[in-house]
């Protein structure tokens, strides 16, 4: 079985002591492909460097909602340079987030319409940051052209809502929440979704799936949300690890075939 992260941020300094041994966890467990995911220039730059020196390993640079408010035009020259290496499979995670506000809400919307620009022109998908912010992600979106390559990832919304990112060509992403013992919406959501559309990810070293709930996750954990996605979609787990591994590779561009080079 072989599994792909589709969003981890193995950029942080809380792996900074052991990245190889969690590495070499995640390629045992049979994640053998990540998405290194960038929120500022110099994680966006750690992300590239980890992609350059590590089979399976790609990254995405951006700039989070959370640091709107710094963000100078020298900071997007900067960006759209990194977004250029060839390491750089898409752009992100960038979005909307209200549920912390760190930023002012009409700056956010500015620095996230930026990137999305940039990301068009770099012909390069998007990784989606949403919280509490779905009215305004989808008047931002379609106020950019309604149509786009990328994710939303992380997603804890509802089945309707899912719809609106679908028909804008975006695919979604589901994380440790739908391992919960608590988990609500994102049971019913997951069997709703197009299988062709649906990816898996931890969100690393975030949202720790079941039984690791509270603990650092890691993408070795990637297989309890892959065993929990699988029983939703009465799918064996091999069969739900392939697809999401297939619908990872088309999202960000990369072979299907190839195992981690
Ligand atoms: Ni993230």
């Amino acid at each position: 079985m072989r599994l792909f992260d589709t969003h981890c941020h193995l950029n942080d300094e809380t792996y900074q002591a052991d990245l190889a041994a969690v590495l070499a966890r995640a390629r045992a467990a049979g994640v053998v492909r990540m998405l290194v995911v960038g929120y500022d220039l110099p994680s966006s730059r750690r992300a590239l460097a980890l992609a350059e020196a590590e089979n399976g390993v790609y990254a995405a640079v951006g700039i989070h909602p959370h640091d709107a408010a710094g963000v100078t035009a020298a900071d997007l020259e900067c960006l759209a340079e990194l977004l250029a290496r060839p390491q750089a499979v898409a752009l992100g995670e960038i979005g909307l987030d209200y549920h912390y506000e760190n930023s002012p809400r009409r700056r956010q919307q500015e620095v996230f319409r930026a990137q999305l620009a940039l990301a068009r022109k770099a012909g390069k998908p998007v990784v989606i940051h949403g919280r509490e912010a779905h009215a305004d992600l989808v008047a931002t979106l379609k106020a950019e052209g309604g149509s786009f390559q990328g994710v939303m990832h992380c997603y804890s919304g509802s089945k309707e809502a899912a719809r609106e990112y679908l028909e804008m060509g975006l695919y979604i992403s589901v994380a440790g929440p739908v391992t919960f013992k608590n988990a609500r919406k994102l049971p019913e959501v997951v069997p709703a979704l197009p299988v062709d559309r649906l990816l898996i990810e931890t969100d690393a070293p975030y949202l720790s799936p079941h039984p690791w709930r509270g603990r650092r996750n890691e993408p070795a954990y990637l297989v309890a949300v892959a065993e929990r996605v699988a029983e939703l979609l009465k799918l064996p787990v091999e069969a739900a690890a392939d697809l999401t591994w297939n619908n990872g590779a088309a999202c960000f561009g990369l072979a299907a075939e190839d195992n981690g080079a």
